[in-house]
């Protein structure tokens, strides 16, 4: 392709991207289509003749059939994508670095590692080094490696009984992780937790106490800084403790909650004490995915865990910049140069916006639990930590009625576009729950969140 003709093209994606970002107010946030509706759109055959710059038509018809990133869109923990990096995206993949290391990428190894140390700085952790992942689920399974090789290595002669610790509220990537490193999910003890979902510190002594007594050799503790369902942060400093007396690693898992420590410090104190932390860039740090850091203290481990290098890609160099391999530090060879958007972003807006954004979501979680509170056919099921609300309508039903009410109400809610929500179990009860982690959102949209349940609450009544 022609620069000038690239030139054109970009210039109608960028045009088109823009048109999007304009009207997204008007969009809806759920959009209104089925499954066969989608394929009928999507699903055709592959074209033997290009279509050219037709295809911008697609991306188009794409948009409309995609959840929009409005200030309305509140479910698990998606941000809409920040602009800036959005764009710098596209330079990214003009680029095209594969960012397995400094002698691949010279500026692309940097670029991360200066935005890896900014991460770990902005949170309280000086000093933590890592790298980019493509998400929490990768950055959970990266420090858990890290975890089962300084305290039960298993990387040469396969993995040996060992237990990992959290609670009951932890994220599906952390048993998913254990399963993966061979350590087994019967060998993940889920702790109990307190009345806001925190674990309960007592209870995991007391279990790693029994697992000693019995012989079985304990590895890990994973901290939640922001479970995913209620925002529960479990208590780190107390965690950090426990890991210490009895020679655990310390990973926290802060994939969702760990960037609120911008503005809430105290409320992670410990957390420098982990052995490993994982973030979500594309989470509360409102990038577009997929962006994820592991941070750790100890690259040499880091090359003990994820090092088994062939001669083609050795680093040739004996500087300990110019030999920087990320391969040799983490689970992937071929990598995005990921950090870009974080750079671009970063340095466009500094520091201070995210910290106003941040507080805002916090802001808006604490305005819809008082709304909740204030309306009668509404109630919370869960304290409200950081940004998450959990909560349901009464509907004038109990048990399993009221569950399967809910989640009638919440399909519903959704279906009708204007907010998008998902649903938590809290004490086993079906819970409707907003997540705020988006920096469009206004307070008229957190009332929307009221207006919409109620509405569709009222439409269920009407029909019934
Ligand atoms: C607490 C927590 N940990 C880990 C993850 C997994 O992150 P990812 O979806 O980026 O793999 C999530 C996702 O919501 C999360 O909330």
């Amino acid at each position: 392709m022609a620069p000038e003709a690239f030139r054109d093209l970009a210039g109608q994606i960028v045009d088109a991207s823009a048109d999007y970002l304009a009207s997204l107010d008007d969009r809806r946030t759920n959009p209104a289509v089925s499954g066969v509706e989608t394929e009928t759109l999507f699903d055709g055959p592959l074209p033997e003749v290009g279509i050219g710059e037709a295809v911008v038509d697609d991306l188009v018809r794409i948009a409309d059939a995609c959840r929009a990133g409005t200030g309305r869109l509140f479910p698990y923990v998606v941000g809409p994508g920040e602009p800036v990096a959005a764009a710098a995206d596209l330079f990214t993949s003009v680029l095209n670095q594969n960012a397995t290391s400094w002698r691949s990428a010279p500026a692309a190894a940097v670029v991360e590692r200066t935005v890896v140390r900014w991460l770990a700085e902005a949170i309280g952790c000086a000093g933590f080094e890592g790298s980019l992942t493509s998400g929490g689920s990768s950055a959970n399974l990266m420090g858990l490696a890290l975890a089962r090789e300084s305290r039960a290595p298993a990387n040469e002669t396969g993995a040996h009984p060992c237990v990992v610790y959290a609670s009951t509220e932890v994220h599906m990537s952390v048993p998913k992780a254990v399963a993966l490193l061979g350590i087994g999910r019967a060998n993940l003890r889920l702790v109990p937790v307190d009345d806001a979902f925190r674990i309960d510190v007592g209870a995991l002594e007391a279990a790693i106490t029994e697992d000693e007594r019995a012989g079985c050799r304990g590895i890990a503790i994973v901290a939640s800084a922001g479970t995913v369902a209620t925002g529960a942060i479990d208590p780190i400093a107390r965690l950090a403790a426990v890991a210490r007396d009895h020679g655990l690693w310390l990973h926290v898992d802060g994939a969702y909650g760990a960037p609120a420590a911008l503005v809430e410090p105290d409320r992670f104190e410990g957390m420098a004490a982990a052995d490993s932390i994982s973030l979500d860039a594309h989470k509360w740090l409102y990038q577009p995915f997929d962006v994820s850091v592991l941070l750790h203290r100890d690259p040499g481990l880091a090359r003990r865990t994820f090092a088994h290098t062939d001669d083609y890609v050795r680093p040739m160099s004996d500087d300990a910049l110019e030999g920087l391999a990320f391969f040799e530090e983490s689970i992937e060879l071929s990598r995005r140069f990921r950090a870009l958007k974080l750079w671009t972003s970063l340095r466009y807006h500094g520091l201070a916006p995210f910290r106003e954004a941040i507080a805002a979501d916090l802001r808006h979680a604490r305005l819809l639990a008082e709304l909740v509170d204030a309306e009668p056919s509404l109630e919370l099921l869960a304290p409200v930590e950081l940004s998450a609300v959990c909560f349901r309508s009464t509907l004038g039903d109990s048990g399993d009625a009221l569950d399967r009410g809910n989640a009638e109400l919440l399909r519903e809610v959704n279906a009708r576009g204007r907010v998008a929500l998902s649903n938590a179990t809290i004490d086993g009860a079906f819970a409707l729950r907003a997540c705020f982690v988006n920096h469009r959102t206004t307070d008229d949209d957190v009332r929307a969140i009221v207006e919409e349940v109620l509405a569709a609450s009222a439409g269920r009544a009407g029909s019934g």
